[in-house]
């Protein structure tokens, strides 16, 4: 199993699905300290999982969430929404999920990239199988 001995990892809609699954792994890999970022952070029965407010369409959250979580070595974008937009008729929805699925995590990953340098880190993007170009 690969590991991850004493990083400092931060999960992105972590509350629930994958993510929850993304903490686990985490410390099952050996991470020093995980930050359990969600709109709304529940409490974790683990000293080294740290709840973080972070909802990843507010600049000003994330840009928070990023001044607190200034040591990860691992950022995974992980947060995403699902909410049967179309692309004819009202695009509220669509708009909806380009804020969450493509600029929440480029304005995640300009947020941490500091860090990340500094950390000599890595950035985990989790997409959909629809992210790929079948064309090529
Ligand atoms: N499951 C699949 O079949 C599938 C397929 C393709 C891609 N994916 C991708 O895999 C990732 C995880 O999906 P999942 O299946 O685990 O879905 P999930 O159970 O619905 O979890 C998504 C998480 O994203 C969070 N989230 C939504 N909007 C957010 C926001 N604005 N800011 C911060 N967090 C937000 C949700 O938080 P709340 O608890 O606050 O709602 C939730 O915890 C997503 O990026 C999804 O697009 C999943």
């Amino acid at each position: 199993m690969p590991t991850i001995d004493g990083a400092v990892v931060l999960v992105t809609g972590a509350n629930g699905g994958l993510g929850t699954h993304f903490v686990h792994q985490a410390l099952e890999r050996g991470a020093a300290k995980v930050y359990a970022a969600a709109r709304t952070p529940k409490p974790w029965d683990d000293d080294r999982v740290v709840p973080l407010v972070l909802d990843v369409t507010s600049a000003a959250s994330v840009a928070a969430a990023a001044e607190v979580a200034h040591d990860v070595s691992v950022v995974i974008n992980n947060a995403g929404a699902a909410n049967g937009a179309t692309v004819l008729g009202d695009l509220t929805a669509a708009r909806d999920l380009f804020e969450t699925n493509f600029w929440g995590p480029l304005v995640v990953t300009n947020a941490f990239t500091p860090a990340l340098r500094a950390s000599g880190g890595t950035l985990l993007n989790v997409l959909s199988v629809l992210s790929l170009d079948r064309d090529r």
